[in-house]
């Protein structure tokens, strides 16, 4: 009788992205505090413990999962030791920001620096749209930032100090599929706001910029899977692997998804009193996918 066969167990598949985490021994954070928008998971969530690693005195980290969000909090206050405060709120709407602005400044006592990460990532083409999905891109895309960044302003005006980083993507200037509200619409708009609130505060001590992704595996962010924002309907069927199929061809730019840490470290820059001199500026973190 022959043995019987062994189950060839399947290939473990590793993200290219994954050697590519960037630990830090920068400590520009100390005595800073921070707000991160949209830090319950992913991107957020990397740029929140980037910010705590470098000794930040306060983080706030803002999210419409306002249970997840306050487990987060709690996560990485643990993990990095610095003191977190998770709140749970839906930035996009009226009064919000200010309450998050309150309750920064009730506990930490300062706002130095303003990371706009909440996001809505809904693609699809422009004709599939509803009424409805396209007023919650806008709202989520649009107000969610300018509601944020009215509300620290009167602190940062106030201390003659402030960093902003809003967080672009380059489907914005490279012309993605799928893209219309999302960055046409939400990042054109993030990436216009950078540049005139940069023009508005540059005699306050005040800097305004922009750091725009490609692709990220946030899979390696070693937080809990959700889908929570990731609502099917957001995102038509077969777009990612259209994405994929278009970047392919292209041979002079980094050809892997970036590792969070890798966008972490430039907005953990631009936050930073080290970017004392850039103001108005864009970056993209994204591998060359867009040059210049
Ligand atoms: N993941 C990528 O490949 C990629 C590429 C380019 C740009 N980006 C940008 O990076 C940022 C983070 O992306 P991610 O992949 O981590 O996305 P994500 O969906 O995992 O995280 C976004 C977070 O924002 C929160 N959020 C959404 N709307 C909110 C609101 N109105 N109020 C409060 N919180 C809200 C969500 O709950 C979620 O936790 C986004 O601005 C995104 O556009 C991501």
């Amino acid at each position: 009788m022959s043995a019987p066969q062994q189950a060839t167990p399947p290939a473990q598949s590793v993200s290219p992205a994954a050697q590519f985490d960037q630990p830090t021994q920068c400590r520009r954070y100390e005595g800073r505090v921070a707000i991160v928008t949209g830090a319950a998971q992913g991107l957020g969530r990397v740029i929140a413990r980037r910010l705590a690693e470098e000794g930040a005195a306060g983080l706030v980290l803002v999210d419409i999962q306002s249970e997840r969000v306050v487990d987060t909090a709690a996560q990485l206050e643990s993990q990095t030791g610095r003191p977190m405060l998770g709140i749970g709120g839906d930035l996009s709407q009226p009064g919000v920001a200010e309450q998050v602005v309150a309750q920064t400044l009730t506990r930490f006592g300062r706002i130095d620096t303003l990371v706009n990460n909440a996001a809505a990532l809904i693609r699809l083409r422009l004709v599939d749209f509803t009424e409805a999905l396209m007023q919650q891109a806008v709202q989520g895309n649009v107000w969610t930032t300018l509601r944020c960044c009215k509300a620290v302003l009167p602190t940062m005006l106030a201390q003659r100090y402030g960093r902003i980083v809003n967080i672009g993507g380059e489907a914005w200037r490279n012309g993605a599929p799928f893209h219309t509200l999302l960055a046409g619409v939400g990042k054109g708009s993030m990436v216009g706001l950078t540049v005139t609130l940069a023009g508005e505060t540059v005699r306050d001590g005040i800097t305004v910029n922009c750091v725009s992704p490609g692709a990220i595996d946030t899979s390696l962010d070693g937080g809990a899977p959700s889908n929570w924002q990731r609502d099917p309907a957001w995102t038509g069927p077969g777009v990612m692997d259209e994405l994929g199929r278009l970047a392919g061809p292209r041979s002079n730019f980094i050809s892997r998804p970036a590792h969070p840490s890798e966008v972490a470290g430039a907005v953990a820059y631009f936050g930073s009193p080290e970017a004392s001199y850039v103001t108005g500026q864009h970056i993209g973190v994204s591998g060359g996918m867009a040059m210049i």
